[in-house]
C-alpha cells in the first residue's frame, strides 16, 4: 500500500500529538511493509508568523496532491486581537473548503477506564460506540441569503439543501453502517421543516439500495436526549451541519476527554483527518498533552484513505489496552492517580506504539 500524507502540524500542541501519530503509522508501515511518504507543512499561526499568511499557497497545493491529510490545530493567543480573515482559524476553513469534503465523520467510543471522567453513569456508556455522520457543506452555515440588519434589527440565515447535497452523504453513511452493525440514525427536524421533509424523503430514497442497514429516523430534540438516556442503541447517526455540529460535541461526553477524540472529513478531493481538540496553548511544549486524539486519528486514515482496516483496529484496541494496564496522560487521571502509571505526550506515543507492534505481530504470526 503507498499512501502521501501531509502533516500540516499546526500551532500549540499540534506538532507534539501529530508527530506521535506519524510515529504509529510509520511503526505500521514498517511491519506491514507499506510505503508511507510524509511531507511537512505549515497552517495556522506557525504559517502566519513565518509566511505572512495562514494557509500559504505552498501548503494548498501540497495537501491538493496528496492523499490523506494530518491536521493537527490551529490558534494562539498571540493572535486573538487580529481580524477573522488573518486568523490562524482562517487557515483552517480555508483547507476544509478547498479539500471539498462534505462528510465529517465523529467517532464516539465509551473507554471503561476513562467512565470516571464522564458525567454519565458507567452502565449507560459501557460499550456505546456511535459514529457521527455530519454533513459539512451545506444547510444554514453556508445558506445564502444570509444577512444582519442592524437599523431594522432583523437578521436573517437560510436553512437550505438540496436533493444530492442529501443523498451524496447519505451514501456514505449507509456505506458505513454496512462495515459496522449496519444500524444508520437520521435526525432531522421534520415535524416542524421542509428542508428536513426533503432530507428525510431522500434518505429513505438511498436506503432502498441498502436493504442490509436498518433506518431509523429521529428528531434533532428528541435525539438530543436519547443519546444521553441510551447511546448504545445508536451505530451511524446521520444528520445535517447544524444539528450534526451540536450533537456531535454533545456525545463527546460519552468519551468522556477532549483529548481523546478523532475525526476525519471524507468525500471531496482529499480527505482531511484531524483531532477534535484545539491548540491547548495552556499546555503546548510541556509534554503534558494527550496524543490519543491524534492516534485515534490516524487510524482513520487507514481505514477511510488507505482500506487497511485490521491495522486502523489494531491502533484503536491498543488504545483500549494502555488504557486497561492504567497509563494515562494528565488529563485523563485528573489528578486522581492511585494504581495509575500517569505518562508524557512522547511516553504514551512509545507505549501505543509498541502495543500496536505486539498486536501486529501477533496477528501475522
Ligand atoms: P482546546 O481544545 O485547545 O483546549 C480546551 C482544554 O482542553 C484546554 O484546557 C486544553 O489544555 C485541554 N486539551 C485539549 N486537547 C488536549 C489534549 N490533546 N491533551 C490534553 N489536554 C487537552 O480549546 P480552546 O482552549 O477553546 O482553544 C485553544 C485554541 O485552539 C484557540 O486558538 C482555538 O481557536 C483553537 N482551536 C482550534 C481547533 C482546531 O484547530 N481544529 C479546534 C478548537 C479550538
Ligand atoms: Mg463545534
Amino acid at each position: 500500500m503507498k499512501l502521501r500524507i501531509l502533516v500540516t502540524a499546526g500551532d500549540g500542541i499540534g506538532p507534539e500529538v501529530t508527530g506521535e501519530a506519524v510515529a504509529v503509522l510509520k511503526e505500521i508501515a514498517t511491519q506491514g511493509g507499506h510505503d508511507f511518504a510524509f511531507a511537512e507543512k505549515r497552517i495556522g499561526g506557525d504559517a502566519i508568523v513565518q509566511d505572512g499568511t495562514p494557509l500559504p499557497e505552498d501548503t494548498l497545493q501540497a495537501a491538493l496532491s496528496s492523499d490523506a491529510v494530518l491536521l493537527g490545530a490551529v490558534g494562539g493567543n498571540e493572535f486573538n486581537s487580529l481580524p477573522p480573515d488573518k486568523r490562524p482559524e482562517a487557515g483552517l476553513l480555508k483547507i476544509r473548503a478547498a479539500l471539498g469534503g462534505f462528510a465529517n465523520l465523529r467517532p464516539a467510543f465509551a473507554f471503561k477506564e476513562l467512565a470516571v471522567n464522564s458525567p454519565l453513569r458507567p452502565e449507560i456508556i459501557d460499550g456505546a460506540d456511535v459514529l457521527f455522520v455530519r454533513e459539512l457543506l451545506g444547510g444554514l452555515y453556508f445558506g445564502q441569503p444570509r444577512s444582519w440588519d442592524k437599523v431594522a434589527g432583523r437578521a436573517l440565515n437560510t436553512m437550505v439543501y438540496t436533493r444530492d447535497e442529501v443523498a451524496r452523504v447519505a451514501h456514505i453513511a449507509f456505506q458505513l453502517a454496512q462495515h459496522r452493525r449496519r444500524k444508520l440514525t437520521s435526525v432531522d427536524k421534520a415535524n416542524v421543516l421542509e428542508v428536513s421533509q426533503l432530507w428525510r424523503a431522500t434518505v429513505n430514497e438511498v436506503a432502498a439500495g441498502f436493504p442490509d442497514v436498518t433506518v431509523e429516523h429521529q428528531y434533532v430534540d428528541a435525539m438530543a436526549m436519547h443519546l444521553m438516556n441510551r447511546p448504545r442503541d445508536f451505530d451511524v447517526v446521520l444528520t445535517e451541519n447544524l444539528f450534526g455540529d451540536i450533537l456531535s460535541d454533545e456525545s463527546a461526553v460519552i468519551t468522556g476527554s477532549l483529548g481523546m477524540l478523532p475525526s476525519a472529513t471524507i468525500g471531496g478531493k482529499v480527505n482531511l483527518y484531524e483531532p477534535v481538540h484545539g491548540s491547548a496553548p495552556d499546555i503546548a511544549g510541556k509534554g503534558l498533552a494527550n496524543p490519543m486524539g491524534a492516534i485515534l486519528t490516524a487510524a482513520l486514515i487507514l481505514r477511510h484513505s488507505a482500506g487497511l482496516e485490521a491495522e486502523a483496529a489494531a491502533i484503536e484496541s491498543a488504545a483500549r489496552k494502555v488504557l486497561e494496564q492504567g497509563f494515562r496522560t494528565p488529563d485523563l487521571a485528573r489528578g486522581n492517580t492511585q494504581g495509575l502509571t500517569v505518562l508524557s505526550t512522547k511516553e504514551m506515543g512509545a507505549k501505543v506504539r509498541e502495543t500496536v507492534k505486539e498486536q501486529l505481530l501477533a496477528v501475522s504470526r
